[in-house]
């Protein structure tokens, strides 16, 4: 965009954004990989089922969703009736592009009598072919509810890896996507990191590869991380997820030392999610103005996609 087609904004972008808020009935939901200035201003800050289950329960005109397309797209699944907007269309996620529906369709055709497990990181017509959605919080018991059956797990193979090792279920048929954050944490690098800081706790995400889950104390969703980090203030982390979960660990526990597990690049920040980043406060302040763009879904595929992410709320 030139110069002179840059839109005027207000100075006070966060005072701005709070009157806007209440203007238009507004709610915003945030995810922990969210800039700190962006979660700072939402009305709800959490993981993705916190997030699924605030989109359920809330009462508003407006949605404002500070996430990526498929936690929005779930939001609006959820309220048929409100509008659900985002700072940046362009925020996805490479597990939710990673299983287009089509393809994803004949994977399920090949396989007669399965049942379908599948991450909430994944498209709305993903979705709709689904028995169950879930979150790394909660797919080990997800994973239980199918015992005896054939099962289908989609789309992140290293979650699927994990949830089969905790479920002892070593058939499930596996969608091999994989997320482009988590997979690039360094295996080797983060085994240096730990002999710097030897009484260092180390935390990791489900969608890490395998080489790092061995090396983590605790493995987590993005909530579960956080509070581990908290229950124990004075000693440090090693933290093997997006760091945008350091904000909120700092703001319970101010003093934490946290160091974030080594990417295979070094000199990239590869471990910050390129899709949650998109959006920033202008974006938020601009979202709110012109109450778009907004993330819509067809009535009949979001009546699909519904029954298994409200079977997950029931459940969880
Ligand atoms: P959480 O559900 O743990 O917040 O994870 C969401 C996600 O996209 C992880 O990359
Ligand atoms: Fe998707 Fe990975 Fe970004 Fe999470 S961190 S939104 S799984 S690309």
């Amino acid at each position: 965009m030139s110069q002179d087609m840059e839109p005027s904004r207000p100075a006070d972008l966060e005072e701005a954004i709070l009157e806007l808020k209440c203007e238009k009935g507004a709610v915003v939901l945030a995810h922990f990989y969210q800039e700190s200035d962006v979660q700072d201003l939402a009305d709800v800050v959490g993981d993705s089922l916190a997030l699924a289950r605030a989109a359920q329960e809330i009462d508003c005109e407006m949605i404002v969703f500070c996430g990526v397309h498929f936690m929005a797209e779930t939001a609006a699944i959820l309220n048929p009736g409100i509008p659900v907007v985002v700072p940046d269309m362009e925020a996805g996620c490479s597990l939710a592009d990673g299983c287009p529906p089509e393809e994803f369709k004949s994977f399920v055709a090949d396989y007669p009598g399965a049942k379908v497990l599948t991450y909430i990181n994944a498209c709305a017509g993903v979705k709709a072919m689904s028995d169950l959605i879930c979150t790394s919080s909660n797919a080990v018991k997800m994973v239980k509810q199918f015992e005896g059956e054939k099962l289908i797990f989609a789309p992140d193979r290293h979650l699927a890896r994990w949830v089969a090792k905790e479920t002892g279920r070593d058939d499930l048929i596996v969608w091999p996507g994989a997320c482009v954050v988590h997979e690039l944490f360094s295996a080797k690098g983060l085994a240096k990191l730990m002999i710097q800081h030897p009484d260092a706790e180390v935390l990791a995400h489900p969608e890490c590869d395998q080489a790092v889950l061995d090396q983590a104390d605790f493995i987590a969703s993005t909530t579960g991380i956080i509070s581990r980090a908290v229950a124990s203030p004075d000693r440090p982390s090693i933290i093997a997820t997006e760091d945008g979960v350091f904000h909120s660990i700092l703001k319970q526990a101010p003093n934490k030392r946290l160091y974030q597990a080594p990417g295979m690049d070094e000199s990239c920040a590869c471990n910050r999610c390129p899709y949650m980043r998109l959006n920033t406060l202008e974006k938020l302040y601009d979202c709110l103005m012109n109450e778009g763009p907004c993330v819509t879904v067809p009535a009949e595929l979001a009546r699909q996609a519904l029954m298994p992410i409200e079977r997950m709320l029931t459940l969880s």
